[in-house]
């Protein structure tokens, strides 16, 4: 589709924009989308690349919408149009291979307009809310379990703190010397030490297993709440997921989008244990033990002590930051990664048309260059904060055992006490390190948390306006009254002072050139697109003050690119409706002229299909969303290109069962066969820049040999006499 001889203007979703200037001129909008799937090892890559088309039905495991969509459809009737990994292909093979990239923008690229909804970053407030919100439960039994789990952490770090107390007290105590009064919270050491050695061995080994059977209970007890927790936050951003207007970008990129949120319930998890279960009891115990060590050792060791947790702390901090901000970049280029694989195969057939495997491979084998970069500064980085650690501990218990020698000695301290201050370091250590690792983790979780909620924050931009009432439905009269409609950052018009009428269970066709905004008129009437200036009026209602549920369950809608689940076949007509009977489903079946095409298929409705399944044709998708649509009970129905892909035998039969179906129905029809919308009761024509060109019936129009006069002239030449023998399908 052509726009200007010296320019050319691609779009990847709504949100993205190439224009291109050059000699070759093509105008085309394009949908890409990727889908959710594990990354591939890169020899996998040209593999892929290679397999033939059934092969790559297994690794598409999400339903996904037609990744590709061309503005300009083709001036022939019933042609596929070219998508974007086409027009991209093309362009590539024009430009010298050139990419088709965000940034930086090829050469020859003006302008790049993002127009996706970008995540907004939340502030630092912004995200501690979300994390203690996130953290106490609100169910009682849950809460219960949260104390339960915290008493047991306690009671568990306590006994932790005993066990090596109680080691050097039976070596004091086998040893024969006098103990000295225990440290705080340790007085019941002594007091079974009196009854002597076996007991307190025994209390030894107990303390020990008591240690262990905390932990382990804890982790149980906590495990509902925490996935409670992790599964309510899920949905709450998948359901905010399908209110969030279609052009945000998490929409376009649900490869990445699956990947933040995955990651952000196992960031919720993390932090779920390691703040309140690993952090906090740890940092406890750390005090606890340089507490413990001042009393039974002196301010010697614990100025020994405190200098360890301290250049160990500083250095884990900082190495941890430098491993996060290396994770970071390492998650950024897993989703593009992902995204790369799953585009590919969206747009196998464009590659291997354009035989740019290799041009594929090697854009996915940089992404691996990079990734592997990535890896590599995250293991560095690892490496240098264990080292580091490892410096410090080691110096440290060496240093302090020398001290405790000299004291040992000096008869100062026993050889309890050097078991216990060896002990002490390595239970320094322990908390230190898990607290390494808890920092480590909670730094992660925090980063991928953070991205999770940041969905929530994405809000729609078209929603119910305050006090918005119920639709009341009372025949379907519809008005547009001068609406008009602009793309926002290019200023562009896409709607242009439209204004027409509908009367209930009248029949409206709309034609125009390919990009002159049919589909949006549609849109607007449904409020996925809300006009700049101007009404839409439903039986008197403006719908701008209508309840979207309301509105929305008035209007049955055939779009021009139906999408697929990937389920079977009843499941996607049922989808229509979900009280629907068996029967029901046959009969839209019936009524959409595919019945008879899915018996002949293996499992009948029970055959699998998908929006990524080449095993359908276009028009047997398209019936498939007829079938679907025909099963919402809805008063308004709107047909975009419902049936462009048929042949002209099965459309007759598809909309006069139609017809038939939706008798007292207000119909709004966009077509480009005009015979097929003769018998329309009005017929609209759309200008080039969304304007009303002219209004009536076929016959006014034809008398006015205006646009539509032209328009239908061109066709009956295009097809021969074709069109002045076809008998009016859609008629009222
Ligand atoms: N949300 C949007 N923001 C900006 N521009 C948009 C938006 N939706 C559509 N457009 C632009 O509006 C123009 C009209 O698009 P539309 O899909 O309505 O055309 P159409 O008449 O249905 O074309 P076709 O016959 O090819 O289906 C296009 O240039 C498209 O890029
Ligand atoms: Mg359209």
């Amino acid at each position: 589709a052509i726009s200007t001889p010296s320019t050319c203007n691609i779009q990847h979703g709504p949100g993205l924009r190439h224009r291109f200037t050059g000699p070759s001129a093509l105008y085309l909008k394009a949908q890409g989308r990727q889908l959710s799937s594990g990354v591939l090892p890169q020899s996998s890559a040209s593999a892929l690349m290679d397999t033939d088309t059934c092969t790559r039905r297994p690794l598409l495991c999400t339903s996904a919408p037609k990744s590709v969509q061309a503005v300009g459809k083709p001036s022939t009737p019933g042609l596929p149009s070219p998508g974007l990994a086409q027009a991209s292909a093309a362009l590539s093979q024009e430009h010298g291979q050139e990419a088709l990239q965000e940034e930086p923008g090829p050469p020859g690229c003006e302008t790049v307009i993002d127009r996706r909804d970008k995540l907004k970053k939340l502030s630092n407030a912004e995200i501690l809310r979300a994390i203690i919100g996130n953290l106490w439960p609100d169910t009682w039994a849950h809460r219960v379990r949260v104390l339960t789990a915290i008493f047991l952490v306690i009671f568990g770090r306590f006994l932790h703190i005993c066990i090596p107390f109680c080691l050097k007290t039976a070596l004091d105590t086998i040893a024969g010397r006098p103990l000295r009064p225990a440290p705080y919270g340790l007085w019941h050491v002594p007091i079974v030490a009196n009854h002597g050695i076996v007991p307190v061995i025994l209390m030894y080994g107990l303390t020990r297993l008591g240690y262990t059977i905390c932990s382990e209970i804890k982790e149980f007890v906590l495990a509902p709440v925490t996935h409670d927790v992790m599964q309510k936050t899920g949905t709450k951003v998948f359901q905010h997921l399908l209110e969030m207007d279609n052009r945000v970008k998490c929409h376009r990129e649900p490869g990445g989008t699956a990947m933040m949120m995955e990651k952000g319930y196992q960031g919720l998890h993390v932090m779920h244990s390691g703040v309140l279960f690993n952090l906090m009891p740890t940092i406890a115990e750390l005090f606890y033990v340089g507490y413990l060590m001042s009393y039974q050792l002196g301010g010697t060791f614990a100025t020994v002590g405190a200098a360890v947790a301290t250049s160990y702390t500083l250095w884990t901090v900082k190495m941890t930051k430098e491993k996060s901000k290396h994770r970071k970049k390492g998650n950024a280029i897993d989703r593009k990664s992902s995204g790369k694989v799953i585009d590919s195969l969206l747009n196998y057939d464009a590659v291997k048309y354009f035989q740019n495997e290799k041009y594929e491979v090697k854009q996915y084998n940089d992404l691996q260059t990079s990734r592997s970069d990535s890896a590599y500064l995250q293991s560095k980085a690892s490496a240098l904060l264990k080292m580091g650690q490892a410096s410090v501990y080691t110096t440290a218990l060496t240093i302090s055992l020398m001290m405790s020698a000299a004291e040992v000695a000096r008869g100062n301290l026993s050889i309890g006490d050097v078991v216990l201050v060896n002990q002490m370091i390595f239970q320094l250590a322990k908390p230190l390190s898990s607290l390494g690792t808890a920092f480590n983790s909670i730094a992660g979780a925090v980063t991928d948390v953070e991205k999770m909620f940041s969905l929530l924050k994405v809000q729609p931009s078209i929603k119910d306006a305050p006090n918005a009432r119920n639709l009341r439905f009372t025949g379907g009269r519809i008005d547009f009254n001068n609406v008009c409609l602009h793309d926002e950052e290019t200023g562009q018009r896409i709607l242009d002072n439209v204004s027409f009428t509908i009367e209930p269970g009248s029949t409206v066709a709309i034609v125009g050139p390919s990009g002159c905004g049919k589909s949006t008129l549609m849109r607007c009437l449904y409020r996925f697109a809300q006009p700049k200036t101007g009404q839409i009026l439903i039986d008197g209602q403006d719908i701008e003050y209508t309840k979207l549920k309301s509105l929305r369950q008035c209007i049955a809608v055939v779009p021009q690119e139906p999408s697929l689940f990937n389920d079977t076949i009843w499941y996607n007509i049922h989808y229509g409706n979900m009280a629907a009977t068996h029967e029901d489903v046959e009969n839209a079946a019936k009524a959409a002229a595919i019945h008879d095409t899915i018996l002949k298929m293996p499992a009948g409705y029970n055959t699998f299909v998908g929006e990524t399944d080449g095993n359908l044709s276009t028009g047997e998708r398209q019936r498939l969303a007829i079938a679907r649509t025909l099963l919402k009970p809805a008063p308004i129905l709107i047909l975009d290109e419902a049936t462009s892909a048929l042949d002209t035998t099965t459309e007759a039969q598809v909309l006069q069962a139609l017809k038939r179906v939706t008798a007292d129905t207000t119909c709004l029809i966009v077509a480009h066969r005009l015979s097929n919308i003769k018998m329309a009761d009005r017929i609209l024509v759309l200008g080039p820049h969304g304007q009303v060109q002219e209004q009536g019936t076929h016959a006014h129009l034809m008398k006015l040999k205006g646009a539509y006069y032209s328009m239908w002239k061109e066709q009956e030449k295009s097809e021969g006499t074709k069109i002045a023998a076809d008998k009016p399908f859609y008629s009222s």
